[in-house]
């Protein structure tokens, strides 16, 4: 594809095409100081993986919705798909704040890679970590630790996304087995899951709190996928609708108690939020990563437009807001491990990183001109991927709903 593109694209836009995917300042960590040792090492690994294994992928997987299976297994050796699961289980017993390093390097080399991640360690493996028997461990967490098989999550229906608790997927009881059935929309990881974590509901007039969490094993009879969206960014993983018809599964498959669905899925996603946070905090990188490359190197009026002022702004507004978002997501997860409450914490982090993702990506592109608007360079890639860190896992006005239920919930103490 390199070979390809480079034969097509002028000699300038050549040398800028390498200078995208190998950018000097493409393998600085800032902030490493703050961080333990293990975890700068980690954090290390995984930029030179994304580096090499992913960023020069990033541009075929986006254009041509190619899921990187190979990349994934390699993610699975490198332990990033049973990040924070316990050895016995085949995870790397690592805690949320390797998970947050881990998923923001991963995502400044591709965005699609860290959704897959994303669904997989949090939303999938997350709630049977916390809420499963030993015997759904044993067989949905240990042979879901390598790469080789991932999972999803189905929570959302197309009748419903924020206000989750209408969920309206139904679960009988059937003596031996539940029955399922309802439609749940915009699943990741679908079309190559082996399993699912849904939520349905055993007693409607009970609302949320009627909501239970069950295992689907994956393929299994009565449940089919709609078709693959068509998205906007992230275009390597797939996402489509899981539509359940009286679809039976083990009584055994339950997670948790009956009726404790809704607080099993409020409780994965306050976790999957420093993910998604992660991952904006990697494409926001990424953009700038790439607007500094390109300012240093292209020349306007005789100097290089990195010289200019309103340039120089621009960096600074994005470094900044970066940094911050940065910090408020790690102290998300520091928090998370120290079994602090994290709610409020994890709301504000995913809020920052992600409106700092959209801003970022778009000052990239201002900072490229006309290159910004090609998909020579990553950016209007990184423009596009930046936009679902708004949307999923709660979007902006939900973070904010949560971040302002918190503070005056504290106030009125
Ligand atoms: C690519 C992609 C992948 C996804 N992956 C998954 C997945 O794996 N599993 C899963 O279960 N779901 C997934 N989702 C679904 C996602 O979580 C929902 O799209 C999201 O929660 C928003 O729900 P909605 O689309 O129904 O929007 P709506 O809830 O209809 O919201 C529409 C607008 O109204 C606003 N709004 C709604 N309620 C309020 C309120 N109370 N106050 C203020 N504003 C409000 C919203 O912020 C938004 O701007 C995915 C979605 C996409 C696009
Ligand atoms: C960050 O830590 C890694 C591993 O210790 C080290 O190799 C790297 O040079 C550090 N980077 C910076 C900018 O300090
Ligand atoms: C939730 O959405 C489904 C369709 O996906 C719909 O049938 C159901 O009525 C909705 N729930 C509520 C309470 O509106
Ligand atoms: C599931 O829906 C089908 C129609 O699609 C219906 O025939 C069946 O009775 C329903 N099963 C349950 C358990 O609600
Ligand atoms: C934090 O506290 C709130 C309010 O008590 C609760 O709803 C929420 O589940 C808690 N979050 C975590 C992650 O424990």
């Amino acid at each position: 594809q390199l070979g390809r593109l480079e034969q097509e694209c002028s000699p300038l836009r050549n040398r800028l095409w390498h200078r995208s995917y190998c950018p000097r300042t493409h393998i600085i960590l800032t902030d490493n100081s703050s961080l333990p040792d293990t975890h700068q090492m980690l954090r290390q690994t995984c930029a030179d993986f994304a580096e090499k294994e992913l960023a020069p992928l990033a541009w075929t997987t986006d254009k041509k919705h190619l899921y990187p299976t190979e990349q994934v297994r390699k993610m699975g050796d490198l332990g990033l798909m049973a990040i924070d699961q316990k050895e016995e289980y085949g995870g790397a017993g690592l805690d949320s704040l390797a998970y947050a390093v881990a998923m923001e390097e991963i995502s400044r080399g591709c965005a699609t890679a860290g959704v897959i991640m994303s669904a997989h360690n949090s939303l999938y493996l997350g709630p049977i970590k916390y809420w499963g028997s030993e015997q759904q461990l044993q067989k949905y967490v240990l042979p879901f630790s390598t790469g080789e098989k991932v999972g999803c999550f189905a929570l959302s229906e197309p009748g419903n996304g924020s206000d989750a608790g209408a969920a309206s997927t139904t679960a009988r009881d059937d003596g031996d087995c539940w029955v399922l059935n309802g439609t749940k929309s915009w699943i990741t990881n679908s079309y190559e899951a082996s399993a699912a974590v849904v939520f349905a509901t055993t007693d409607k007039s009970k609302k949320h709190k009627g909501i239970s969490a069950f295992i689907v094993p994956m393929p299994t009879e009565g449940l089919s996928l709609g078709k693959k969206e068509d998205k906007l960014g992230i275009r390597g993983s797939s996402t489509a609708n899981l539509i359940f018809d009286d679809c039976k599964i083990p009584k055994e498959n339950l997670v948790g108690e009956s009726g404790f669905g809704f607080k099993i899925a409020m409780s994965t996603l306050d976790a999957g939020r420093i993910g998604i946070a992660s991952q904006a905090l990697g494409i926001a990188q990424a953009s700038l990563d790439c607007a500094i490359a390109y300012a240093d190197d292209r020349k306007a009026f005789g100097a290089p437009i990195s010289k200019l002022q309103s340039i120089q702004f621009k960096l600074s507004d994005m470094a900044l807001k970066i940094e911050s978002a940065r910090l408020l997501t790690w102290r998300a997860a520091k928090l998370k491990d120290a079994g602090m409450n994290f709610t409020k914490e994890a709301a504000m982090a995913k809020l920052a990183a992600s409106e700092t993702a959209t801003f970022a990506s778009h000052q990239a592109i201002q900072i490229l001109g006309g290159m910004g608007f090609v998909s020579d360079m990553p950016a209007e890639r990184h423009y596009r991927d930046a936009r679902i860190t708004e949307i999923y896992e709660g979007t902006s006005e939900i973070q904010r709903l949560v971040i302002a239920g918190r503070l005056l919930a504290e106030y009125r103490k």
